[in-house]
Order: structure tokens, then C-alpha cells, then sequence
């Protein structure tokens, strides 16, 4: 690979090249995949170009739509991992932003308090239910996740400050959450918080066990909806058992909404399914209006003002230096108020309901190749069936020598041909690679709905050997 010739060498220059902004927007695809693997992820770079990925340039974004820098109008069926809630670019969100920096108004408030914190915050507490109404605000959902572990354990004390987790949990990659993740790639070269305890996830029973055997647990720890485990819900009333569970050995709910939060499943949280109230919650992804980094821990008054409310305690958790930046509250405000405006909860139901019903009716259709439809609202996880033991014998070994995650998966194929054949881009799944997640932005309409189906059943009616044939000569012959 040819390093860009860009960069000056040159020990003694006085001020080194550098790109500028127009010139970093006029970047061609080549030296961007240069760039990326000189400065960013050269390993990463591998699985982009399995996928053709690796051939897109995208120009502009415009509520479901990337647009490519060659005119293509790529179909949003990603989200970001639930980060465009509100669609590319909205325009009120945008102009919102606008309009606070055509005022001069200030970023950065140490100082002070802030008035956009301040205001974010309680509409935060205004949504949330029960008495979840102090909020720490920070940037992502690592850092949303660290402070609710932090002011569960500061809450609890030392004795019973054992978490207890689940199975297939991811939670983040910083050093603390990385605990309680439940991946041995991202942990195992890492020294791990050690008091902590893992049990299936959706299985009350195990819980039960494991809080009346040991009265150190003091934590429980999940994600209403697994995510990265392949969109994976626990069964109805789990989260009501759970609550009396916690309330019976006084232990502290912590439910990690990251990505099933705001608005996705057609209520503000998940968990709200249930009808019941966790002690600390965590948003991030969508918060800041799809155009921000912003993150949310949201805790009940009584356990945050045990942990933090005294002078004394104060400053143990408080605010990080970007945490509650000014654009990025207004980015954050107004989307909590498009979210209630545009009725966008009751389209992602509506939506979801619908996508849920035509994809089950492929699964009728394609036996063979889709395992199982689940989720709620607009996170679906469709689970293709496990194709390592049924791969034509003479495919398998043209795909194994590609990749070996390619092997097993359909998924790898059917994502890349949806890209290529029909502009429409969905997600791959960390933990399960027979699940592709479906998390479109809210604003999905009842027509992008069905142009994904036709999409997806004009690949699924090619059968396993024509997935995989058409991947091999469509996209893997032009890997380079
Ligand atoms: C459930 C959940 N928690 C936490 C995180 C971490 O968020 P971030 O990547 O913003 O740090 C994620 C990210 O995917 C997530 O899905």
C-alpha cells in the first residue's frame, strides 16, 4: 500500500501539512482507504473490504439516506446502532444548532452552571418514570454506563459491591464496563474487576440464586434488550420479578438503555414494558439528536443523593469537561422534542409491528435460511439459519479462503449484496454472527418498510448457493 504522499517528512518544518476542512471533504476513496490504514485501523480495514464496504464514499446524509459521493442513495437500515434515531440530519435539530451558534452562545461551562445542562436534564427527569431525576451527562455510552456502576457502588459501599451480570452483555469497551461485557475477545488481555458474577440473561431463576447465596451482590447489571448479544429480550414480567428480587436483598437495578432507549421499542425505555422502575438507567446513541455526542446516566434522587449529595461527596462524579457541552444539550432538547412531536415512538411501533409481520412471512417462505424473526419496535434481529454443515461443498472452500468468519454466516453475504445490488445498508451482530439487526431511524416510513423486503427477498429467493455465488463473483472478485 502506498503511504499518501500528503504528509511532510521533513524534521524541521516549521509547521507541518495539514489537510484543511475543504480539502478533507474532497477526499477520494483511495487515499481515505489509505489514510485509515495508516493512521486508524489497518486491521479493521480487512473486514470492510470483505464486504465491499470498503468501495463507499459517502458525501452527505439526509434523514433515511447516506448519499454517496458517486449519487448513490443508500437506504439507512443501520441506524448506527440506534445513533439516527431521528433520521440524518433533521432540520429542526439542525437548525437548532444553528441558530446557538449564530448567537455566540458558549460551549464550555465549568464555571458555571449551565443553562442547556441544567434544561436537558429536566426534561430527562420529566420523562423518566418514578423518582429517576438526577442526571450525570457525558459523551458516550461507556462513559453513561461508568457513572451508573460508579454511583450504584458508591451508593452500596465496599460490602456489597459485586455485580452480578449477564451472559452476552456488552455494556462498553472502557476499562470498567469492559467487565462486565461479556466478550472474551474485547476482555482477555485485560485485567478484570474480579467481583463480579455472570448468569444467563432472562433467567429469573439463576438471579434468585445467586443474590440469596451471596449478600455481597449489591449490583445487578443488564440491558433491557441485548444488542450486541443478536437483539435478545427476556421474557415478559422478567424485569417486574427482578425488581422484587433487588427490593427483597437490597440490591441496586442498574439497566443499561444505550441502545434500546429513547423511543426505539415505541416507549421511552424498555424496560418500561414491564411497568416497573430501575434504580439507575444509561442513554447515549440518538441522545444528542442523532448530530451530537451525548450520554445520560439517570438516577433515582434517593440513591444518587446517597453516593454523591453532600458537599463532601459532590465532586466524586461530577461533571467530566465535555460532559454537558452546549450545542450538544440543545442538539439533545430538541430531539427529545421532535421525538414527542412527530409521534416518532408511535411510528417506531407501528413500523416495527409491520416489519416484524412481513419478515415472520419470509421465514414461512425461506425455512431453510432464516432461523428466527424477534424484537420489538424498530431493533429486530433477523437469525439466519447456520449454514456450516449445509454450504455446497464447493463454495465452502472458496469462502474459507477468505475468511474464516464468512464460514458459518449468511449474514456476511446477504449484507454485502443488499449494499451493492440495492443501496440498503443493515448491521451485523457482535456476539452471533447469524444475526443481522434491523434499527432503522425512527422516522422509517411505511414505503422505505416495504422497498427493504422486496430488497431482501430479491436476495433470499437465490437460495444458499446463489447468496454465496453472487457474493463471490460480485464482491469478493473485486476485493482489492
Ligand atoms: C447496550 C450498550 N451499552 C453501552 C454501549 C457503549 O456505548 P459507546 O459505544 O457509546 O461507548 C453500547 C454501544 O454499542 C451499547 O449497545
Amino acid at each position: 500500500m502506498s503511504m499518501p504522499a500528503f504528509k511532510d517528512d521533513s524534521p524541521v518544518a516549521q509547521r507541518p501539512k495539514l489537510y484543511t476542512v475543504e480539502q478533507a471533504k474532497e477526499l477520494d476513496a483511495a487515499t481515505v482507504k489509505d489514510l485509515f490504514a495508516a493512521h486508524i485501523n489497518p486491521g479493521q480495514l480487512h473486514f470492510l473490504k470483505l464486504l465491499g464496504f470498503d468501495k463507499i464514499l459517502v458525501d452527505r446524509a439526509e434523514g433515511m439516506h447516506y448519499i454517496t459521493r458517486d449519487g448513490r442513495k443508500i437506504l439507512d437500515f443501520f441506524g448506527g446502532f440506534c445513533s439516527v434515531a431521528f433520521g440524518h440530519n433533521h432540520p429542526r435539530i439542525v437548525a437548532a444548532r444553528k441558530t446557538f451558534q449564530d448567537e455566540n452562545r458558549h460551549e464550555i461551562c465549568m464555571a458555571f452552571m449551565s443553562q442547556y445542562a441544567s434544561a436537558l436534564a429536566a426534561n430527562l427527569a420529566a420523562i423518566s418514570p418514578g423518582d429517576l431525576d438526577m442526571v450525570f451527562l457525558g459523551s458516550t455510552g461507556s462513559e453513561a454506563m461508568e457513572a451508573a456502576l460508579k454511583v450504584a457502588e458508591q451508593a452500596q459501599g465496599p460490602g456489597k459491591s459485586k455485580i452480578l451480570h449477564a451472559a452476552n452483555s456488552f455494556h462498553g469497551k472502557t476499562k470498567g464496563v469492559l467487565s462486565v461485557t461479556d466478550s472474551t475477545l474485547y476482555q482477555s488481555q485485560f485485567k478484570l474487576v474480579e467481583n463480579r458474577v455472570k448468569v444467563p440473561f432472562g433467567d429469573i431463576e439463576a438471579v434468585r440464586q445467586a443474590l440469596e447465596s451471596d449478600p455481597s451482590i449489591g449490583i445487578v447489571v443488564m440491558e433491557t434488550i441485548q444488542g450486541g448479544g443478536g437483539i435478545v429480550e427476556a421474557p415478559l414480567g422478567f424485569w417486574r420479578e427482578l425488581r422484587a428480587l433487588c427490593d427483597k436483598h437490597g440490591v441496586l437495578w442498574v439497566a443499561d438503555e444505550v441502545q434500546c432507549g429513547l423511543g426505539r421499542t415505541g416507549q421511552f425505555f424498555a424496560f418500561e414494558r414491564d411497568g416497573v422502575v430501575p434504580d439507575v438507567t444509561a442513554l447515549a446513541k440518538a441522545l444528542g439528536g442523532s448530530k451530537a455526542a451525548m450520554g445520560a446516566m439517570i438516577a433515582r434522587r434517593e440513591i444518587y443523593m446517597k453516593a454523591y449529595g453532600k458537599p463532601k461527596t459532590a465532586l466524586i462524579h461530577a461533571q467530566a469537561t465535555f460532559g454537558g457541552m452546549g450545542e450538544a444539550c440543545i442538539s439533545a432538547i430538541e430531539g427529545l422534542n421532535v421525538l414527542y412531536d412527530e409521534d416518532l415512538m408511535g411510528n417506531a411501533q407501528r413500523q416495527g409491528d409491520y416489519l416484524l409481520e412481513r419478515l415472520n412471512a419470509l421465514r414461512v417462505k425461506y425455512p431453510n435460511l432464516l432461523k428466527e424473526i424477534r424484537g420489538r419496535g424498530l431493533m429486530i434481529g433477523v437469525e439466519f439459519q447456520d449454514i456450516s454443515e449445509t454450504m455446497p461443498f464447493g463454495v465452502k472452500h472458496m469462502v474459507a479462503l477468505l475468511d474464516d468468519k464468512l464460514k458459518g454466516s449468511l449474514c456476511g453475504f446477504v449484507g454485502a449484496l443488499l449494499l451493492k445490488e440495492h443501496d440498503v445498508l443493515v448491521a451485523f451482530t457482535e456476539y452471533n454472527r447469524n444475526v443481522i439487526r434491523l434499527e432503522p431511524p425512527l422516522i422509517v416510513t411505511r414505503e422505505q418498510c416495504d422497498q427493504f423486503i422486496a430488497a431482501f427477498e430479491d436476495v433470499l429467493s437465490r437460495g444458499v448457493t446463489g447468496i454465496v455465488t453472487g457474493y463471490l463473483r460480485k464482491i469478493a472478485a473485486a476485493k482489492g
